[in-house]
């Protein structure tokens, strides 16, 4: 056993069996971020923070939350909306942090996209990123379901029976998922299981690998120059603060997040107390029945752009029908994303603003994701339906020209 010398202060007596000192330097006070960034940076705590909120908010509910199809309904609208002492608080925190945590991702996912911080040496933070995506979707559609309103019901019914589409295993595979031939009690106790536990496990591994993906290539900042981080924080330590082109972890960029996540609650908390129904849908606050179709059936918002992408396709083309055709519209709508570090063939880390083809690209894709979202949610008839399909086909053919649009920008640019 090593040899321990007498503790001069309780510090040192953590220190000597926990390594404490150490250990806050390397994860807080010399873990250095680049001190070019802006408020945009600060998105990646916001969801930490949410992720928090969240799990605080529903153990609160899950207190008196009941998993059964006779009694979901009721525990949520009635036991906890009216009869537990700020029940209401607690639902309306975890609801409105679902629908906002989303827009909060959108932006972070994008800021990725603006500045090309998912270039060469920072693949996996992007691909640990979308992992992050997928598991928060999984956990949204599932908490979803949970009050057992007619929207529950619905979209899970829709949602599940995509999957029928896969060849071959397609039908029982849906079978499977729903633990039964229909949506029933069985798919309502696994997806409270996937909520309450399998999934948020699953995200928290996720989150630790995603900030530990940052640790070597590091953040990227706002004009995406590379430096040696060795010599800039030497500078730091040395006093050159004004020279050195990075700041510590802890506690100056904590604190420029803290300033930020700041703004962020007010916000957050304006709409919890006063904006709260637009994360609640009014059909929701009907108990489901399997036996009456809501007259439009539609996932929350932040589902709406690739719900439209499974509608676009309307029609058959080339012998292939039109559901066909949107569920293999839908999947790559779904996977393209992930391999967006191979797709973008310019080596160039710059702002999109900056680079000559890509930013066109950029603008592009931001505004054909604002049309499907907003036609996601109309009834799909008539001049909808063809708005869908071609706003469809725009995010295809955008996907599908990135690497030849970045390939001539790389040639414009001569590489760099
Ligand atoms: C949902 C949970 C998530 C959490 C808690 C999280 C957290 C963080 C944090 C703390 C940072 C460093 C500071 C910053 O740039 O904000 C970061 C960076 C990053 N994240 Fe996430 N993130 C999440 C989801 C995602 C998603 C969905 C993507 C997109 C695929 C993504 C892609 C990135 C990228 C590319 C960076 C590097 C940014 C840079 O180098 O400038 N993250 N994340």
């Amino acid at each position: 056993m090593a040899e321990f010398k007498k503790a001069d202060s309780m510090l040192e007596w953590f220190d000597q069996r926990l390594g404490v000192i150490k250990f806050s330097k390397v994860m807080m006070s010399e873990y250095w971020i680049p001190k070019e960034i802006n408020f945009l940076w600060a998105m990646g705590m916001i969801l930490a923070v949410m992720f928090k909120l969240l799990v605080i908010s529903g153990i609160f509910l899950l207190m008196y939350y009941k998993p059964d199809v006779n009694m979901a309904f009721d525990s949520v609208n009635y036991t906890i909306m009216q009869e537990v002492a700020y029940g209401w608080l607690f639902r309306h925190i975890h609801a409105v942090g679902a629908s906002v945590v989303f827009l909060v991702i959108y932006i972070h996912m994008f800021t990725g996209i603006y500045y090309g911080s998912y270039k060469k040496g920072r693949e996996m933070i992007w691909v640990s990123g979308m992992l992050l995506f997928v598991l928060f979707s999984a956990e949204g559609f599932s908490g979803y379901m949970l009050p057992w309103g007619q929207m529950s019901y619905w979209a899970a019914y829709v949602i599940t029976e995509i999957f029928g589409g896969i060849p071959v295993i397609g039908d029982e595979l849906v079978v499977w998922i729903r633990g039964n031939f229909y949506v029933s009690d069985s798919t309502l106790t696994r997806f409270f299981m996937l909520h309450v536990l399998l999934i948020p496990l699953a995200i928290i591994g996720a989150i630790v690998f995603h900030f530990y993906a940052l640790r070597f290539p590091h953040v990227n900042n706002e004009s995406g120059e590379f430096f040696d981080y060795e010599e800039e924080s030497e500078k730091y330590l040395a006093g050159k603060k004004k020279e050195a082109k990075v700041i510590p972890f802890w506690p100056v960029f904590l604190s420029k997040d803290f300033f930020v996540l700041g703004f962020f609650m007010l916000f957050f908390f304006y709409l919890v107390f006063f904006h709260y129904n637009f994360a609640m849908d009014p059909v929701n606050f009907d108990k489901a029945d399997g036996l009456k179709t809501p007259a439009h059936i539609y996932p929350e918002w932040y589902f709406l752009w690739s719900y439209e992408v499974l509608r676009g396709f309307f029609f058959e083309i080339a012998g292939v029908s039109g559901k066909d055709l949107g569920l293999m519209a839908f999947g790559f709508a779904n996977a393209i994303f992930l391999v967006l570090p191979w797709l973008d063939r310019s080596p160039m880390v710059k702002p999109a603003n900056q680079r000559p083809y890509f930013k066109y690209w950029f603008w592009f894709l931001m505004v054909d994701l604002i049309v499907l979202t907003v036609y996601g949610k109309l009834p799909p008839t008539g001049a909808n339906a063809w708005v869908g399909f071609a706003s469809s086909m725009t995010f295809l053919v955008l996907f599908i020209a990135l690497p030849f649009i970045t390939k001539a920008e790389a040639k414009k640019v001569g590489g760099k």
